[in-house]
């Protein structure tokens, strides 16, 4: 006898049929069932077909895979007894529904192998507002002896059939979100992570069907929230199975379960969508916004000054206030001190570790710099790197032996750097009572907290310690936050190599790259933000020639990319041009009067005939709306393919203003300027069917559209 359980949540029914032994199996997750559906006829319609060459009784893809009693795809629990097998064997199920205030709808699952003595707990969350499906899964010892564990996955989605193709990031220091689309091959694909950071691929991939774009389509969305090495894998079998798995890697020897112990996984977030990608995203933004986000980031993003690339490590106290003085005639509303400001940091080759402020830069400490930045009316951020120490620092001369490291072997270094075993207790007290003297000692409200290697060897205490290790990170950032809960906190590392829902859960954003090109930086906040909505991925106006590309932009096009993102500076303004002050200070004036509605709306990506790209951002109650309309590559037709814009009331006409500044270049070829100087009425219908006919032939030209209902 099969028994049903569901979960309904905004739009969508998830349902799954609990089998008298073993772990459920998925029926269904898609658009709404009516409450009446019948789970058991089509469940009776779905049953595994009968095929050559398989168990006598047909094994199919449930949520909770194990191996040795027939099924041969990837497994969700492996590991071994000590002194005996893996073997695992469920023995019947037992759902709960839980009460979940935070989300709504919820199942806790158990599943219990009396022979190993081992019980996993699963929960299924699905947020009734989202419809974002929230995952984990915590295994047991119950038995008598230890067990070995070799993987367990927080999340095993068996796919439906339509779900044929896959959509992943690949990325490298400042190459974040290249975007890789593919068919499902039979067999296995992963991404397998073993950098000990979320890494500069991400954590995030989708499932489609084949034609999905991103306004149409079914969409499967996957994320693993979790800042160290994980496995993203999709395996599909010659039969059409195909099952998608999410896991936080575990290194051999790394969980060995005693007696009465248990491990949990992190949290695996996915979404079905049928409106395409721009449907991920109007599920999952309003999640993240209510259920990840910190408290202390709701209030309103203010524009960041961020001293690295406008100075690096050269400076002195003069030379940060008028980069300070700078700053704020700009318009800017905090002023964060990047990397260079404690002992002994000239370079990057010391003083990671020493987190007091430089005697010789600061001769009286950081608060004449900070009081400076006060009286300008700005608040003031700080960079850190607390996870990381230098060889040449007081803290590893007093205590080498608290970095990762296997003993006898040897410490190799990355950026001359090397990890804080935070695993340990007493490295996590040391540099929380450091951190907490700063915080306590000044008025610091942010921290940009960095981190510039990945972690090898991961050990501690002479074994594999990769999951202890990314849980100190987190139990460290945790303590100060609960100590000092107005600072906020973003989470960096080498740029975006730390995006992830669990840092989100403490970091108001994260610093998306270390490409400040604008070129860039459109592609990494278009894909960073299928998951992450804008307000937390930090996006800065970078130099021309940017630093690390060479490439030259104008400022009206580097400023439309930042506003699209938690906008910033990070220059000397002493080094712009009279114009391009100007058009920086209009364009983060631009970016304070429609933060409101760019940080709580809804997001939308399109692409018109001819690749011009747009960003648009439509208010919850449809009354207001911002567009990016945006070239990145010249167009090979003389004369634009008009801009669809997205998300609009059909029936609604709307008054449409083309936002100064003006990108100079093209607006000289706008038709009839002067229709132009005062926003004009169209209806949504036009706008969204015909589009706006707007020169974007140029590489790097940017509109910016205000939209108002009528
Ligand atoms: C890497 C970060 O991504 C940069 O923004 C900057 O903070 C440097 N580290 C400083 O070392």
């Amino acid at each position: 006898m099969h028994r049903y359980e569901r979960l309904d949540g905004e739009g969508v029914t998830l349902a799954l049929t609990i089998a008298p032994r073993g772990a459920p199996r998925l029926l269904y997750w898609g658009p709404a069932l009516a409450p009446t559906a019948d789970l058991v006829a089509w469940d009776a319609l779905h049953a595994p077909s009968w095929r050559e060459a398989q168990p006598d009784a047909p094994v199919s893809p449930n949520i909770f895979p194990v191996h040795g009693f027939g099924w041969m795809g990837p497994a969700a629990l492996s590991g071994c007894a000590q002194g005996g097998d893996g073997a695992v064997d469920w023995g019947a199920c037992s759902v709960r529904r839980i009460l979940d205030a935070q989300h709504g709808d919820a199942l806790a699952i158990t599943l219990r192998d009396p022979r190993l003595g081992l019980r996993a707990e699963l929960e299924w969350h699905l947020d009734a507002d989202s419809g974002v499906l929230a995952c984990t899964s915590e295994i047991h010892n119950d038995g008598s002896v230890p067990f070995a564990l070799a993987n367990l996955a927080a999340l095993s989605l068996p796919l439906p059939r339509w779900a044929e193709e896959i959509l992943a990031f690949a990325g490298d220091w400042a190459l974040e979100g290249h975007p890789q689309r593919f068919r499902a091959p039979i067999g296995s694909w992963a991404q397998i992570n073993r950098t000990g950071r979320t890494g500069f691929s991400g954590a995030s991939m989708a499932v489609l069907e084949a034609g999905a774009g991103d306004e149409q389509g079914r969409v499967l969305a996957l994320h693993l929230a979790w800042s160290g090495s994980h496995r993203l894998g999709v395996e599909s079998s010659s039969d059409g199975g195909r099952i998608a798995q999410l896991e936080a890697l575990l290194e051999p020897g790394e969980i060995l379960l005693a007696p009465g112990e248990c491990h949990r996984t992190p949290f695996a977030y996915a979404c079905f969508s049928d409106a395409g990608l721009n449907g991920v995203m109007a599920r999952f933004h309003p999640f993240v916004r209510r259920a990840i986000l910190p408290r202390a980031s709701s209030g309103p993003r203010r524009v960041h000054a961020n001293s690295w690339e406008g100075v690096y490590f050269d400076f002195d106290l003069e030379k940060l206030k008028a980069l300070a003085d700078g700053a704020a005639a700009l318009g800017a509303e905090r002023f964060v001190l990047d990397d260079g400001w404690f002992c002994g940091r000239r370079n990057d080759q010391a003083g990671l570790g020493d987190w007091r402020a430089d005697g010789e830069r600061f001769p009286q400490g950081l608060d004449p710099l900070i009081a400076h930045v006060a009286g300008l009316g700005m608040d003031f951020g700080l960079w850190v790197e607390p996870e990381m120490v230098n060889e040449n620092s007081d803290l590893y001369r007093a205590h080498p032996d608290w970095c990762v490291h296997a003993p006898g072997a040897a410490r190799p270094g990355m950026r001359q750097q090397l990890w804080l075993d935070l695993a340990r207790a007493d490295v996590r007290d040391h540099l929380f009572a450091q951190l907490d003297a700063l915080l306590g000692t000044h008025e610091i409200a942010y921290l940009k907290w960095d981190c510039n290697r990945t972690v090898f060897p991961a050990v501690s205490a002479k074994k594999p310690a990769g999951q202890a290790i990314a849980r100190g990170g987190y139990q460290l950032m945790d303590r100060l936050r609960a100590r000092h809960p107005r600072v906020e906190i973003e989470a960096c590392a080498s740029g975006g190599a730390r995006l992830d829902l669990e840092i989100l859960k403490r970091a108001a954003r994260v610093w998306g790259s270390d490409a400040t090109d604008a070129q860039e930086r459109a592609r990494i906040l278009r894909w960073a933000s299928l998951i992450v909505p804008l307000e937390a991925i930090g996006a800065h106006i970078g130099p021309s020639p940017n630093p690390i590309t060479g490439r030259q932009l104008p400022m009206q096009f580097r400023a439309a990319i930042a506003l699209f993102g938690h906008m910033g500076i990070e220059l000397d303004p002493a080094k712009l041009s009279a114009q391009e002050q100007e058009t920086a200070r209009a364009m983060i004036a631009l970016y304070k009067s429609q933060r409101a509605l760019l940080h709580s709306g809804r997001l939308y990506h399109g692409f018109s005939e001819d690749g011009a790209q747009l960003a648009m951002v439509v208010a919850e109650d449809g009354g207001r709306a911002l567009a990016l309309a945006l070239r990145l590559e010249a167009s090979r037709e003389a004369i634009c393919a008009p801009l669809r814009l997205l998300g609009l009331d059909a029936c609604c006409d709307y008054s449409v203003d083309l936002l100064a500044p003006w990108p100079a270049h093209a607006a000289k070829r706008l038709a009839q300027p002067d229709l132009w100087r005062a926003p004009r009425i169209f209806s949504g219908a036009s706008l969204m069917q015909g589009g706006l006919p707007l020169p974007l032939n140029a590489p790097h030209t940017a509109w910016l559209i205000g939209l108002q209902r009528r």
